[in-house]
């Protein structure tokens, strides 16, 4: 038995727990400690620190990130804190915490261990998970392979920045009933399904707890839906899913010049059904601003 701590860094929650990687299971209580106010990358680090001293945790440590994170870079940071945007965050951690971290965006994590051990387990071909919350993850995964970082709840579908106008925020912040959520949710989603056809839509996030709400809302051409299983507990074990694939393994140069990449902030304010977002165009239409 592989156990290893996996830890998600969340909007509001910074939860870990250690995990048992061969069954999905949690080998002690998840411990949370809130998220502090504004997410800043000190704060968030001295967290992950209490939550590795808390479990006494020496091995590898897995840790969740709501952005892109590439080659354990965070490169985008919609929900969070700009002084995330071309951070090494993989070693601030790892200094930090004297542990093996390595991070992986919070909606792939979710996607692996969904795939794995919850909703998907034991479907072949494409699995794709999105999670809808404060924003939208999305995770695509194909017989078990991750393709990371896919960020597809920062698609334009004509004028409207799907996060900001699809996510449970959005919900939310438009004080939409489940029905006109559903109907905003299934063009999302519809548009997903013609350029992926996944063979299975897992739907977590927030959302996920109130699956009966929505479930028979959403309306698909061809693929199969079904709401996330893991809940809480998919980001934690997906991190340390991918800990134990990534330990050992030489970790790939850091990037000499780090580009930040821009994404929208998700609105904070009401929507409306023509969405305009707070921030500006994403660089599906601009190319990214550069940075130092
Ligand atoms: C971020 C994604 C993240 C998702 C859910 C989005 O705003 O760009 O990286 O997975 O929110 O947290």
């Amino acid at each position: 038995m592989t156990v290893i701590l996996g830890i998600d860094i969340g909007g509001s929650g910074i939860k870990g727990a250690p995990v048992d990687t061969s069954t999905g299971q949690l080998t002690a209580e998840r411990w949370r400690i809130p998220t502090p106010e504004g997410a800043k990358p000190a704060d968030v680090t001295g967290v992950v620190k209490e939550l590795v001293e808390h479990f006494q945790h020496s091995g590898p440590v897995g840790i969740t990130f709501p952005g892109i994170v590439q080659h354990g870079v965070t490169l985008s940071a919609a929900n969070v804190d700009q002084g995330w945007i071309g951070l090494d965050a993989d070693r601030l951690f790892t200094e930090a915490t004297g542990c093996d971290v390595h991070l992986i965006n919070d909606a792939d994590a979710a996607g692996l261990a969904e795939a794995k051990f919850g909703a998907g387990a034991g479907v072949p071909g494409v699995v794709m998970l999105l999670t809808f919350g404060t924003g939208i993850g999305s995770a695509l995964i194909n017989n078990g392979v991750l393709v990371p970082n896919t960020e597809l709840g920062h698609l334009w579908l004509r004028d409207r920045h799907a996060e900001s106008w699809a996510s449970d925020r959005a919900r939310e912040n438009d004080d939409l009933n489940w029905k006109q959520w559903s109907k905003r949710a299934s063009t999302y989603l519809q548009h997903l399904e013609l350029l992926f056809s996944p063979d299975l839509f897992i739907i977590g996030g927030g959302i996920s707890k109130k699956a009966d709400r929505w479930r028979d809302l959403i309306t698909l051409e061809r693929s199969r839906l079904i709401p996330a299983a893991l809940l809480n507990d998919a980001g934690i074990v997906g991190a340390a899913m991918y800990a134990e694939t990534e330990t050992g393994k030489e970790k790939p140069a850091r990037p000499a010049t780090i580009k930040a990449q821009h994404v929208e902030q998700s609105a904070t304010r009401k929507t409306g059904t023509k969405t305009k977002t707070t921030s500006k165009p994403s660089t599906a239409r601009k190319p990214a601003k550069k940075t130092k």
